[in-house]
């Protein structure tokens, strides 16, 4: 037991403890630290008490005020799709045309298509809907199945060669790997085709002819008589020199050969019929600026 002394100059109890002549005070802690303590243990025991706190085995002691983030959260989630809902509602109901003179309405076109493109589309069309090699151009207004907005709205939703139940389906038969027409002849075709566009100018008369009627006989049914195509089965315009495959002599060939089948998704269980509709006046809005 150490004996109680006081410090003669501060006036505080010492511990009783003296280091080479150097005694060490026996200072009390502060009022104001004992109060903090003692609040925040009423806090900490208020806090158990109504709100979720302790983890249980399975659960977790849920609080009297009942207070859970996640209802709250989906709560306010429900809230902010119902109004996102309101807001679309018309571009999911109205037709193209009406939508196109309610500025609002083309605003939130304006600002929520581009990021849609850019996260569904761009992967295949380019950023610009440009297109490249094997994914068609969305803006320069040679179509395979058309550019009204009902049909882009329905190639969206169904897509092409896709594994939807109503898919638009198309195919560019291989006329050379199915024996149906010989190197020399897809060839001879191909020079045809290529005279109808800016292409082959140079092509003799005689084997123009002999390539117009194999054309005949083996392309129109698909292409048209005239070559301009058919929008009900997806067949290409061929005399509009805009190509999905390429236009130089060795692609076509490859096209005639080999045949195509492009493949598009269908986006009805991806793409809300809004976000179509954003979509679909959105490219046609880039098609218009570019032919301006
Ligand atoms: C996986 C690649 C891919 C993605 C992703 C894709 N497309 Fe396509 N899309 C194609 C291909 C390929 C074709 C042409 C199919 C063919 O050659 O018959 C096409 C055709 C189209 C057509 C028809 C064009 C016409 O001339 O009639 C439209 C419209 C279109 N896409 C819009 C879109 C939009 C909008 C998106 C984004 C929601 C999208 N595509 C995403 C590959 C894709
Ligand atoms: C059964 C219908 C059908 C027949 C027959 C057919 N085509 Fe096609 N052709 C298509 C379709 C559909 C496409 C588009 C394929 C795609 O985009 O995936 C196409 C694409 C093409 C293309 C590529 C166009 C581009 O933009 O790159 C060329 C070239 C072509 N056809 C030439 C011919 C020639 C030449 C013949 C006759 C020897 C022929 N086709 C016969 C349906 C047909």
């Amino acid at each position: 037991m150490s004996v109680r002394q006081r410090d003669p100059l501060s006036g505080h109890e010492t511990t009783g403890h003296e280091w080479n002549g150097i005694t060490e005070l026996n200072t009390r802690v502060p009022r104001a630290i004992w109060w903090a303590v003692g609040l925040t243990h009423v806090w900490a025991l208020g806090y158990w008490v109504l709100m979720p706190a302790w983890p249980l085995v399975t659960t977790y002691t849920k609080g009297v005020l009942g207070y859970d983030d996640q209802t709250r959260l989906d709560r306010q989630l429900a809230a902010a799709s119902a109004e996102r809902a309101a807001r679309t509602q018309p571009l999911a109901t109205l037709p193209a045309r009406d939508i196109r003179q309610e500025p609002p309405l083309m605003a939130y076109v304006a600002g929520t298509a581009p990021a849609l493109f850019g996260d569904n589309c761009a992967a295949c069309h380019g950023t610009d809907a440009a297109g490249g090699p094997g994914f068609p151009s969305l803006v320069d207004n040679a179509w395979l199945w058309g550019g009204d907005a009902d049909t882009i709205m329905e190639t969206l939703r169904v897509g092409i060669n896709a594994p939807h139940p109503e898919t638009r389906s198309s195919q560019m038969l291989a006329f050379g790997a199915t024996g149906i027409l010989s190197d020399p002849q897809i060839r001879t075709v191909v020079s045809y085709v290529r005279s109808l566009s800016a292409g082959d100018g140079q092509a003799d008369p005689q084997r123009l002819a002999e390539g117009k009627a194999i054309f005949a006989e083996n392309c129109s049914s698909c292409h048209g008589e005239n070559a301009k195509g058919d929008r009900t089965i997806g067949a290409p315009d061929l005399t509009d020199d805009f190509w999905i495959y390429g236009g130089d002599e060795a692609s076509m060939v490859a096209t005639v050969k080999l045949g195509r089948q492009g493949w598009m998704p269908a986006w009805e269980d991806r793409l809300t019929t809004a976000d179509r509709m954003a979509l679909t006046l959105y490219i046609q809005n880039l098609g218009a600026e570019r032919a301006r």
